[in-house]
């Protein structure tokens, strides 16, 4: 489909898509948008994933015979999109690729083989004969790899995985001015997934779109943007400035509880936590919550408190999900403490702080394992560990 003069979506849809990355639900399953741009020397703008390369072909092939592709740009190697690039090295070993120092690493080690490639810094430009194309480093977004690429005077910016979404348009309906549904929600869950751990990257490359001209962002995943593009642009400066803004602080105390104790020791590190008027505190039972609390609970926090039982020599099953929705990159340098209920070993509390400092969060305060019931005295100390770690971070 041509998306302007010249420029053409070989992209391909993955509408059933349901997890992306292993680890992200993909509600509106997700498209990997490939971009074949027409010129004197012809280019190709990223690929597709493994999966559908006979479809991409197929596309590619309705536009060009492939002994007269030039070029191929890689603005991101995850396989989603580098996927089916080997095959176009073999298929077309003439042609030249153009990346980042580490995406062009990161192809040859996908590929294992040799090919023509061409490493590209901030703003260099390549010269397609009568179109332009300049590259735009966008490091970090979400891999080391990434850049965007624009297209000199016309306006197109060609991002990847930025301003992306996952949002499988239906099959012909390609441009966000199509689209019958608002998927803003799409972009900003993709956002959050994606670029979360990322924010202050995202301000750096969105502050050098500033003075473009642009008409389209093409993404890599989602409805191309041609529409409303300045509001999609604040919202992605919104977005990654919002967590910085915050002043009150946040203390997530998570925990479970066997027979009562564990969660009595939580709601006095609460207790204790929320004398400090500058922390707002969040407590969750993770026996109770379902995922999506989860992971909305450890999405952003200022320290995290977690809470055991031991049973069978571990902690449970339910803090260790906390654990595992907890992002070891937006995450590192933050404060962590455990607490911990037992009755006759208590190796849980030991467990999650050796698990947390490999995430390298900084448990900054000494576990806190009470034995049977709570003593007064057991009751103020966990009155201290909330308001010592609130302390610690205000
Ligand atoms: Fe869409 Fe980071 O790959």
């Amino acid at each position: 489909m041509e998306i302007r003069p010249g420029i053409h979506w070989i992209g391909v849809r993955d509408p059933d898509l349901e997890i992306f990355d292993v680890i992200i639900p993909t509600e509106y399953g997700t498209t990997y948008n490939s971009y074949l741009v027409e010129a004197s020397e012809p280019v190709v703008i990223d690929g597709v994933k493994k999966e559908f390369e006979d479809e991409w072909f197929a596309k590619l092939a309705e536009r060009i015979d492939l002994r007269d592709l030039r070029h191929v740009i890689v603005n991101h190697t995850e396989p989603d999109h580098s996927g089916s690039i080997k095959e176009l090295l073999r298929r077309a070993p003439h042609v030249v690729v153009h990346g980042t120092r580490p995406a062009l690493q990161f192809l040859s080690e996908q590929v294992n083989m040799d090919f023509n490639k061409h490493v590209v810094g901030e703003n260099d430009v390549l010269d397609l004969g009568d179109r332009t194309l300049r590259f735009i480093m966008a490091p970090f977004l979400h891999w080391p790899d990434t850049m965007w690429s624009y297209l000199e005077g016309e306006g197109v910016l060609f991002t990847c995985d930025g301003f992306g979404s996952h949002f499988c348009f239906p099959e012909g309906k390609i441009l966000a001015s199509q689209q019958e549904v608002d998927f803003t929600g799409a972009v900003e869950y993709y956002f959050d997934k994606i670029m979360g751990p990322f924010k202050p990257k995202v301000r750096e490359a969105v502050a050098k779109l500033d003075g473009l001209n642009l008409e389209m962002i093409a993404t890599g995943h989602g409805p191309i943007l041609d529409s409303e593009l300045e509001r999609f642009i604040r919202l992605y400066q919104e977005w990654s400035w919002e967590q910085e803004r915050a002043e009150q602080k946040r203390i997530v105390i998570a925990y479970a509880s066997a027979y009562g104790h564990t969660k009595r020791m939580a709601e006095l590190i609460a207790e204790g936590a929320a004398r400090n008027s500058k922390v707002d505190v969040v407590l969750l039972d993770a026996a109770s919550a379902g995922p999506g609390e989860i992971e909305e609970a450890v999405s952003s926090f200022d320290a995290i408190i977690l809470g055991s039982p031991t049973i069978n020599a571990d902690a449970v099953y339910p803090v260790w999900r906390v654990v595992e929705a907890i992002s070891a990159i937006t995450s590192k340098g933050k404060a962590a403490a455990v607490f911990g209920n037992y009755g006759w070993s208590g190796e849980a509390v030991a467990l999650l702080e050796e698990r947390l400092e490999k995430m390298r969060l900084v448990v900054g305060y000494p576990g806190l394992k009470v034995r049977f019931g709570l003593t007064e005295e057991d009751e103020e100390r966990c009155r201290l560990m909330g308001e010592t770690v609130a302390e610690s971070i205000t």
